[in-house]
């Protein structure tokens, strides 16, 4: 089939390249011409593992195109997929000015009936107002579909290739057909509904991993009062199929571009029909007050933090990305450098983006090792491979005494047996 793809983020280009590698012919289209003379040498602008390669082969098989010109995207086009940014606004609700500009200029360029697929994550409702947007502006008949994604970053094409399900939410039949044609190859469980279901489904799904992540953090809370295991504790609850083991690793909250964006917008959606929504305002909150827990935790053994020498390991809102949206690096060196800690700061991957929106009064350092040479304490917030298995060695060999602040709960009593440190993590026994 002839797809065009509109956006060239996270979730448009994985969306593409995958669609080209099971057989489409697809353009993606960016109104970024930089970005697209940069994909069309088969650079890949996100940090996603296997995403290259995929893109080059079939850039070079004659499957995938990318262009910045809205009458090359809509010529020949069968289905077009919206996957443009919704932003959150500083009301808490979804911004749709993206999405709305892209309507524009696609019901000005098209010439033959469509089939529209929303990929974005939209507020339940847009998609009927983006088919009436389209009913006002095309001369031909548009079909405007919800189809949202579940793809986690560093882990988006193998979770394209090896979903739990799609769903797609169609108000036309045999729109909604289209959708399931372009998807069969992936071999997955379809899950039909209609549009408004499916852009619920999207938000509750999300919001609903929040809840667990925040719940188990609540719950290690209670263990560290208690002194309760909060892994054991995770396993032993997580061994119910009714509850299901994913989803509860405690540690200093949730952060990227997905969970903080959907719990906020769905709350906002609830509100502004009237109706309060205390569940969702307290996972919110627990989140914000456990991204900071490392601080509490250090200045319950430290008194203030003024002064002292801090190291802080991972930077990203996760492993194996760059992403730095609503990290909990953020929130975390913004209050080491108000409380006046000389704080030092390493990730493998995600310096560059973090220069952009970490406080500047902090020491960039290029390996783990300069980063930790000085320290006192030690923050790990993220739990990349590398430092997790470098980092215990490389105290032993600095030889300084520190206090370790593990927001990931990444060792083993047992791995910490011969290192001389203070340990401190989340909701286990000291
Ligand atoms: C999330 C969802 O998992 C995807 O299904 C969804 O498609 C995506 O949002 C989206 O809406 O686009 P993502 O934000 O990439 O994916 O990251 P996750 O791997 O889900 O992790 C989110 C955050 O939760 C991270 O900060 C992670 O550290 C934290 N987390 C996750 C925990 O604190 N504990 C856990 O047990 C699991």
């Amino acid at each position: 089939m002839n797809i065009s793809v509109v956006g060239t983020g996270y979730v448009g280009l994985v969306t593409g390249v995958s669609l080209s590698e099971i057989g489409h012919h697809v353009t993606c289209l960016d109104i970024d011409k930089e970005k697209v003379a940069k994909l069309l040498r088969g650079e890949s602008p996100i940090y996603e593992p296997g995403i290259e390669e995929m893109m080059r082969q079939n850039i070079e098989n004659g499957h995938l195109h990318f262009t910045s010109d809205y009458k090359e995207a809509c010529e020949k086009v069968e289905a077009l997929y919206i996957a443009v940014g919704t932003p959150e606004k500083e009301d808490g609700t979804a911004d749709l000015r993206f999405v709305e500009a892209v309507v524009q200029s696609v019901a000005s360029n098209i010439k033959a009936p469509l089939t529209v697929i929303t990929k974005s994550t939209v507020p339940v409702g847009t998609n009927d107002k983006i088919q009436a947007l389209f009913y006002e502006q095309a001369e031909v008949p548009v079909h405007v579909v919800s189809n949202p994604e579940f793809l986690r970053e560093g882990s988006a094409i193998h979770d394209t290739f090896y979903g739990d399900r799609i769903i797609i939410g169609a108000d036309n039949e045999e729109a909604g057909d289209v959708v399931a044609l372009i998807n069969k190859a992936f071999g997955i469980p379809i899950f039909r509904t209609d549009c408004r279901s499916a852009e619920m489904i999207k938000y509750a799904s999300n919001a609903f991993l929040a809840t667990k992540i925040s719940y188990i953090n609540e719950i290690s809370n209670l263990c560290e009062f208690t002194n309760a295991n909060v892994e054991d504790v995770a396993k032993g609850m997580g061994m119910d199929k009714r509850i299901g083991a994913n989803f509860l690793n405690a540690g200093i909250g949730y952060g990227g571009s997905c969970f903080p964006k959907d719990t906020s917008a769905l709350l906002r959606q609830a509100e502004n029909q009237g109706m309060a929504f205390p569940l969702m305002n307290s996972i919110i909150t627990t989140n914000a007050m456990q991204q900071l827990k490392l601080i509490d935790k250090a200045e319950a053994r430290f008194g203030s933090l003024k002064d002292k020498k801090v190291a802080v390991l991972g930077l990203a809102f996760k492993p194996n990305t760059d992403d730095m949206r609503a990290a909990p690096s953020i929130p975390v060196t913004e209050r080491l450098v108000l409380d006046g800690a000389t704080v030092n700061v390493y990730d493998p991957i995600a310096m560059d983006a973090a220069k952009n929106v970490l406080p500047k009064a902090i020491t960039y350092t290029n390996t783990m090792k300069e980063c930790i040479e000085n320290a006192e304490i030690i923050f790990i917030l993220t739990e990349w491979k590398d430092i997790v298995a470098d980092l215990l060695p490389l105290i032993k060999e600095n030889g300084k005494r520190v206090a370790l602040f593990d927001g990931r709960n990444c060792y083993g009593y047992q791995e910490l047996k011969d290192v001389d440190m203070e340990y401190y993590s989340i909701g286990r026994p000291g």
